[in-house]
């Protein structure tokens, strides 16, 4: 079944020069492609709404600030069970319980800077398709 779903290049990702050994990773993914890609820094706003589920919990804030600290990657992927998928290369949220192999097993040092985002639905992908690029159908 094609989906698509929305990833995150945090910003440590993109300090650490991690950027296309990631976006390498996901293009070997046969029948995969990347469909939008948009370098930017996110406001609370956008960060607000995308971690809505997240308000209040004790490291929302400190969430926040880290993905405030410079800019990060969006891009939209499609193809056969991308959301799965794509979850499964980044790994677990903990970087210390994820495999390597995956994203956040190979680089990831704390919880908080883990490298990257990944819908974990096809419903919040939708969601977060549509706050990242209004634009696209
Ligand atoms: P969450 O949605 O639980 O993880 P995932 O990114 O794997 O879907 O949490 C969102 C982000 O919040 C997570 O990537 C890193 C950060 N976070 C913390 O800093 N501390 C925590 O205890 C948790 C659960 C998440
Ligand atoms: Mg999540």
């Amino acid at each position: 079944m094609s989906q698509r779903t929305l990833v995150l290049l945090k910003p440590d990702a993109v300090r650490r020069g991690l950027v296309g050994e990631i976006i390498g990773r996901i293009e070997r993914k046969a029948g995969w492609a990347i469909t939008a890609l948009e370098l930017r820094s996110l406001d609370r706003a956008t960060l607000e709404r995308h971690y809505a589920e997240h308000v209040g919990k004790a490291f929302y804030e400190p969430l926040v600030e880290f993905m405030s600290s410079g800019p990060s990657v969006a891009l939209v992927v499609e193809g056969e069970r991308v959301v799965e998928g794509m979850r499964a290369l980044a790994g677990p949220t903990d970087p210390i319980a994820a495999a390597p192999g995956s994203i956040r097993g190979d680089f990831g040092t704390i919880v908080r800077e883990n490298l990257v985002h990944a819908s974990d639905s096809p419903e919040s992908a939708e969601r977060e398709i549509k706050l990242f690029f209004p634009g696209l159908i």
